[in-house]
């Protein structure tokens, strides 16, 4: 990777990947692509180059790659779960006709992708504990079936194009500097906003409804890890099952608990996200990530609880 191209550089995941990749590879040669709307700001914006780059406009990405002269590209534009049902067209025409285009363009510029996969790929009939790399993947959410096509979408291009697609199912993702919206997983970072203001926290799933999730430090480390991988090893591309830690809702409210005592939680299911969250995996099997390109988190719940409350702390004291 010399030059990189993050679409969807102001998103949780985008804006700490674009800020990581500039400390990695510098910041001249890390472009942050935004939407008219949702412009970088801060340090964003300010310590590297920045450009339009909409997935539903190719152009848009073909200008920036031709310009930058683009070797990656990190194509992180999606809707998550919960709002890909009320906007499924829109799900459908940013996740798939989006990354169609995002792959013409690396067809034609001889680019590397990066489409992040996800935990929401597998569907009831998928084995909940341990699940395999290679099983069954019949989601029945949109977003479940944008990310399926991902998959195969990707791998399509790498066996008739030569387009070198790599990607990861990203689990929850917990982070404590750009929210995320919309997804069934967000309880686990909202429930730190909770704990650090003092307020009782409102469950939106049941107990016993686990699911895999992830620090974003490890996230990130996963993404860049993958593309810098000796090609020769991989024996999968789209996509790997990455996972660090399962929980459900009393297990990471105990774990806060520990850190504040007197924080309280209580339910109210959103029938919704129960019944996505109940058709997703308990916890997947890692084995090829690690075997093929050696991944290894970094962060249990514990390591992550305690960075999450210290650095949130610090984030709504200013
Ligand atoms: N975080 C996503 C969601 O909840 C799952 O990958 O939609």
């Amino acid at each position: 990777m010399k030059n990189i191209l993050v679409i969807g550089s102001t998103g949780q995941i985008g804006s700490e990947l674009t800020m990581e990749l500039r400390k990695r590879y510098g910041n001249e040669h890390v472009v942050a692509g935004y939407i008219p709307g949702a412009e970088p700001k801060g340090d964003l914006k300010d310590s590297g180059p920045m450009g339009i780059a909409d997935v539903t406009d190719g152009e848009t990405i073909g200008k920036i790659v031709k310009e930058y002269k683009v070797d990656t590209i990190y194509n992180l534009a999606a809707l998550l779960s919960v709002v890909a049902e009320s906007k499924p067209a829109l799900a459908w025409k940013i996740g798939i006709d989006g990354l169609w285009n995002v792959l013409e363009v690396a067809r034609t510029y001889g680019c590397a992708v990066f489409t992040p996969s996800s935990i929401g790929s597998f569907g009831v009939s998928t084995p909940h504990v341990k699940t395999p790399q290679d099983t069954i993947q019949r989601p029945s959410t949109m977003y479940g079936v944008t990310k399926v096509t991902t998959e195969l979408l990707s791998d399509y291009y790498y066996v008739k194009y030569g387009v070198d697609t790599r990607s990861v199912r990203f689990p929850g993702i917990i982070s404590y500097k750009t929210l995320p919206g919309g997804g069934t997983t967000d309880y686990a970072v909202d429930i730190y906003y909770a704990a650090v203001r003092g307020t009782k926290f409102v469950a939106p799933v049941k107990a016993g409804t686990y699911m895999d999730m992830m620090y974003m430090p490890d996230a990130l480390n996963a993404a860049i890890q993958l593309m810098e991988a000796d090609a020769v090893r991989l024996k999968h591309r789209n996509a790997f099952n990455i996972a660090s830690m399962s929980f459900d809702p009393e297990g990471i409210y105990q774990a806060i608990k520990k850190y504040v005592p007197d924080f309280e939680m209580g339910y109210d299911i959103d029938p919704l996200k129960q019944a996505i969250a109940d058709s997703w995996p308990d916890c997947m099997d890692d084995t090829c990530a690690r075997e093929e390109w050696g991944w290894k988190p970094h962060y249990d719940l514990d390591a992550m609880t305690k960075d999450m409350l210290e650095k949130l702390r610090v984030k709504l004291s200013k």
